[in-house]
């Protein structure tokens, strides 16, 4: 009798610290426990899934079907904040935000006002095996963040591909945030893989992206923090992309870009540029000399390989004020001449 009664008062206090949210008014709550489910819930339009207030060691388990109403407004649709949080996503669950009720191909730049998806504001924390699907626009923005890990996330946006009309549909966006690992990712969009605007140790490991404008440094400069410094891009596989690698800097802006390794990246049916490193950005492609405000050193480009399209080209570099890059790489099959300007001294050109 007494080993049941013990047995019953420690499910009883596990099951008292466990919370499933099914409704929005639910989330409210989340501070008082530290072990969170996420069932079947309908997000209310214009309204956040917000987990805030939480516990030291908390985790926040999706296993269901998470969906948002329509509205147009600006999200986020799901934002996680705190310290030693552990975000999973069981199998069989989904988040799916049924984005063509907002696609419209213009992406953030206009038309419909798109929900941008999902806030990440997490120290020692971890975000694993979540299935994403169909975002309206932005995926993950990871700002002000330290020490964050994301790893096995999978965010398929590929049913807005072509006229469908998604676009804008980044990955992962970075910003202002140091420690930060995104490993083993699946990405299928139709914007950049990853994007760091700012930040620094960021490794970006064992991922594949499909359909978008590949991995993207930058752009930086113009913004509140224009620093990039340290960053690690390593064995990738970016296919069916417009672009593969870029590193872009913005004409006439402030700040630098350094130590940024890529490594072992592969590149598949790449249609527009393999490699760019460009530092006259100013929404959209090169815009003329470059200024060097936003200097790139430091940079090292190590077995980079794979296919351009007949139509695109291997490499472009157009850039001032670059130092002390190391670059190998081995991209054949694009045929269309791009500049090729700013190598720095020491390293031959290689386009
Ligand atoms: C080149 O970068 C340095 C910082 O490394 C900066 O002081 C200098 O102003 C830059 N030059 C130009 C032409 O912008």
């Amino acid at each position: 009798m007494l080993r049941l009664g013990t047995l019953l008062l420690l499910c009883g206090s596990v099951f008292a610290n466990e919370l499933t949210i099914n409704k929005i008014e639910d989330a409210a709550k989340a501070g008082q426990f530290t072990n969170i489910k996420i069932g079947n819930i309908q997000v209310p339009a214009g309204q956040t899934l917000h987990l805030k207030g939480l516990k030291a060691g908390t985790k926040i388990d999706f296993v269901g079907k998470v969906t948002f109403g329509f509205k147009q407004w600006e999200g986020p649709l799901i934002k996680i904040e705190g310290k030693g949080i552990t975000v999973t996503g069981s199998p069989g669950h989904v988040i799916d935000c049924d984005g063509k009720r907002w696609w419209d191909g213009k992406g953030g730049n206009g038309g419909t006002t798109k929900p941008k998806f999902f806030a990440a504001r997490l120290t020692d924390s971890s975000i694993s095996n979540l299935n994403v699907k169909n975002l309206p626009v932005h995926g993950f923005s990871i700002n002000s963040c330290q020490k964050l890990a994301i790893t096995g996330v999978n965010i398929d946006v590929s049913s807005g591909d072509y006229a469908n009309g998604a676009h804008n549909t980044d990955g992962f966006d970075v910003g202002s945030s140091s420690d930060i690992q995104i490993k083993n990712c699946n990405v299928k969009n139709q914007d950049d893989c990853l994007a760091i605007n700012s930040g620094k140790n960021i490794l970006f490991q064992g991922n594949t992206c499909s359909g978008g404008h590949g991995i993207s440094i930058g752009s930086v400069g113009a913004r509140k923090d224009n620093v990039v410094q340290g960053v690690i891009i390593k064995d990738n596989v970016v296919m069916k992309s417009t672009n593969g690698i870029r590193v872009k800097t913005v004409l006439n802006a402030v700040g630098s870009v350094s130590d940024v390794t890529f490594e072992n990246i592969k590149l598949v049916d790449i249609s527009k540029v393999g490699i760019t490193v460009q530092g006259n950005y100013l929404n959209g492609g090169p815009k003329g000399e470059p200024t060097g405000g936003v200097p790139i050193r430091d940079l090292t480009i190590k077995n980079v390989y794979g296919n351009v399209l007949p139509q695109g080209t291997n490499i472009l570099v157009w850039v001032k004020n670059a130092s002390n890059w190391k670059w190998d790489d081995k991209i054949t099959g694009g045929t269309k001449a791009r500049p090729c300007q700013g190598f720095p001294n020491g390293t031959p050109k290689k386009c």
